[in-house]
């Protein structure tokens, strides 16, 4: 088999990115937590002001795997960061270094881009992801705890946008 190339994701990736998002859903059993469509992906990566970058493994013309990415700052570094959202190989093409060759070059951009972290979840079941960060000389962070706000929770969080209560009636 050939060498995947890396190279960074066109919009008319966005359908093979879509279908891998759905398989990594299926993979960490979180299927119905997929809703974007194609069109929002489509938005999010290439519309007016794109909220995220991907970069795709390609095989013999054959999108394999991909990994898409954010910009984070932190505070206490003074520095961006990149967020790794999503590191996918589609089954058939894993075990042979496109998901490590994925990750370096992930690393690789945020060191061009003067970050401070690259930092991303993983679930703690997937030891074979984890396995592979390991070897890469990531650490775990133990120590912190994942938060999330979101649907009902988020759309009644009553506060005005000022951060003052929401005033009564
Ligand atoms: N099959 C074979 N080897 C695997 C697998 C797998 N499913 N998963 C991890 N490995 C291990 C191998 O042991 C290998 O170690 P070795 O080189 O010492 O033999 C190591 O990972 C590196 O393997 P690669 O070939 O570079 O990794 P691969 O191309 O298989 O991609 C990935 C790894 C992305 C984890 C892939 O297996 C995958 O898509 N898994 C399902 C989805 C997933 O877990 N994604 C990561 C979620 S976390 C996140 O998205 C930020």
């Amino acid at each position: 088999m050939s060498d995947p190339a890396i190279r960074p994701a066109r919009v008319d990736d966005c359908p093979a990115i879509h279908a891998m998002v759905r398989e990594l859903a299926d993979f960490e059993r979180l299927t119905n937590q997929h809703v974007a469509t194609v069109a929002d992906l489509r938005l999010s990566l290439f519309g007016l002001r794109p909220a995220a970058e991907a970069m795709v493994a390609e095989i013999a013309g054959d999108v394999v795997g991909f990994a898409l990415v954010f910009a984070t700052y932190s505070t206490f570094l003074g520095k961006s960061g990149l967020w790794l959202e999503d590191l996918y190989v589609r089954p058939a093409f894993r075990g042979q270094g496109i998901g490590r060759s994925l990750l370096l070059h992930v690393a690789a951009l945020a060191r061009e881009r003067g970050c401070g972290r690259l930092e991303w979840a993983v679930l703690d079941w997937n030891t074979r992801a984890i396995d592979l960060y390991r070897s890469l000389g990531a650490v775990p962070l133990g120590d912190w705890t994942t938060m999330r706000l979101t649907g009902a929770a988020l759309d009644g969080a009553d506060l005005t946008p000022s951060g003052d209560p929401a005033p009564a009636g």
